[in-house]
């Protein structure tokens, strides 16, 4: 199955090039039938113009309130029959009037590994607490941010000398293999949602799962 995919940026958008390049290659089974972002300088939406990819830019100076706003993405969506919405550094919070509309068809990616560093400078905050693991995590969206149901998490090490900028370049380049498999497993209707728990059919959930930075020390390890 082809899925239609909507992807809404704000800024750099190396998520959204990481998509088109999956989907350029056939790993991944969609079609981006529109990129919207709020910022009209964002580069996301050059990258999409480059690949030919219809654009838009909703700004939300233009509209009295956010769901006035939110109800333009809508209109916008629905006239490009986009199926699944992919947020790929979206820097705004949707309201129940886009929500609703696109329940349980709306995924994020958030550079951490939820529940632990919601919202902003998500990076910034691990490598400030001196995490051992950071990592990145896609998710279906709710009406809380940075909280719906987990899909798929990556973990990567994170050093006594990281900063916010080596810490997010080693986070970003999984956030790059961990999206677009995420919405392959949708284009594929492998994805079920129970409550908080998201299963994939035929992905295993624990295999790499005893992955411990610094690795654990024998007895524990064998
Ligand atoms: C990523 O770190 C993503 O996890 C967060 O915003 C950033 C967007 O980066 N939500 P890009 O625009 O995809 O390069």
């Amino acid at each position: 199955m082809t899925i239609a995919l909507g992807v809404l940026v704000s800024g750099s958008g190396s998520n959204l090039q990481a998509i088109m390049d999956r989907v350029g290659d056939g790993s991944l089974d969609a079609e981006i039938r529109i990129v919207i972002a709020n910022k009209p300088d964002a580069l996301g939406l050059e990258r999409a113009r480059q690949a030919g990819v219809p654009t838009a830019c909703v700004l939300h100076a233009d509209f009295p309130a956010r769901e006035d706003f939110d109800r333009e993405l809508v209109r916008l969506l629905r006239a490009a029959k986009v199926e699944v919405v992919a947020l790929a550094g979206f820097m705004r919070i949707l309201t129940p009037a886009f929500l609703t509309p696109f329940a349980g068809r709306v995924v994020n990616i958030h550079p951490a590994l939820l529940p632990a560093c919601p919202g902003l400078s998500a990076q910034k905050q691990q490598a400030l607490h001196g995490v051992r693991l950071a990592g990145c995590t896609v998710h279906f969206v709710d009406e809380e941010m940075d909280h719906g149901p987990i899909i798929i998490q990556a973990a990567v090490p994170a050093y006594a000398d990281d900063d916010e900028a080596t810490l997010g370049a080693r986070i970003l380049e999984m956030e790059h293999r961990i999206y677009p498999q995420a919405l392959q497993w949708i284009a594929q209707d492998r994805v079920r949602v129970a409550g908080r728990q998201v299963v994939v059919r035929g992905a295993s959930r624990t295999m790499g799962a005893l992955w411990a930075n610094p690795p654990l020390e024998r007895p524990f390890d064998s």
